[in-house]
């Protein structure tokens, strides 16, 4: 029986290479988009008979209630969930607007919140399964302008340890990861902090999505580990 899995923000950046990484190594996969239809279209595309594309807001429960529901009418199990949407909406903290914080707290921690609520059951169901929570190294450190995001991606982390703790005794392992600074759509839109984020990096890189991607794919394989978080970030801690 093939494995299935569910990749969440998989239209552009690290959640693109993540569909493409598990396709290549042969799961099913529900590649979840929120506004970029398009793209998300053109990735499953070429790969009808293992991939689907599964529209919904991580930020709605009722979105994410019923993708999680095509997924199972079609898949009728899953493996692997990659909680990877996120966003952004830096600004000094005396100026952030509410509903910036809102926003960012309710796509990037009560989205991951509500995947993992709705998709536990079907887990359950498989026999167990992973859960890789994409966080951030922001999250640890914090970051100048960014006090909404490392909020969530601290939060991510809790909320990681704990669902781990509670889901353990039915096999699903939940970790994290903090994947380092990329050049995505996200990455690219930061102005100097890309620069600095290369030069704290003591390789002089910036991380790479693929790379992120493959490491991610080949963690799905283990079996024995659980509620931690991984720093694939050469930006040290
Ligand atoms: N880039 C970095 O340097 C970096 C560093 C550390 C951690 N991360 C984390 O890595 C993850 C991926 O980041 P990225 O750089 O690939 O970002 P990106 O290029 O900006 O892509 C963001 C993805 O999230 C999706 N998304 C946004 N809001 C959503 C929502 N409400 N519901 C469903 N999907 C939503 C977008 O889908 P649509 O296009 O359909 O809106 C898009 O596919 C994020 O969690 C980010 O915080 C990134």
């Amino acid at each position: 029986m093939m494995q299935a899995a569910l990749i969440t923000g998989a239209s552009r950046g690290l959640g693109k290479a993540l569909t493409l990484a598990f396709l290549n190594a042969g799961y099913h996969v529900a590649a979840n988009y929120c506004s970029s239809e398009e793209e998300v279209l053109q990735i499953v595309s070429t790969r009808r008979e293992s991939a689907i594309a599964v529209k919904a807001d991580v930020g709605d429960s009722n979105e994410v209630n019923a993708m999680l529901e095509t997924v199972q009418r079609t898949f009728g199990r899953l493996d692997v969930i990659i909680c990877n949407a996120g966003i952004t909406r830096d600004s000094m903290l005396v100026r952030q607007s509410e509903a910036d914080w809102d926003l960012v707290l309710k796509t990037n921690l009560t989205g991951c919140f509500h995947i993992i609520r709705a998709a536990a059951p079907l887990m359950i169901k498989s026999g167990g399964g992973h859960i890789m929570n994409i966080s951030s190294i922001s999250g640890i450190k914090g970051s100048e302008g960014q006090a909404a995001y490392s909020a969530s991606k601290a939060a991510l982390i809790g909320l990681t340890i704990t669902a781990a703790r509670e889901l353990a005794e039915y096999n699903i392992r939940i970790n994290a990861v903090l994947p380092g600074y990329m050049l995505t759509d996200m990455g690219k839109n930061a102005g100097r902090a890309a620069d600095k984020a290369k030069q704290d990096n003591i390789l002089r890189k910036y991380s790479n999505p693929d790379e992120i991607a493959g490491w991610i794919v080949s963690f799905s394989g283990t079996t024995g580990i659980t509620g931690q978080t991984f720093n694939l970030d050469s930006r040290l801690l």
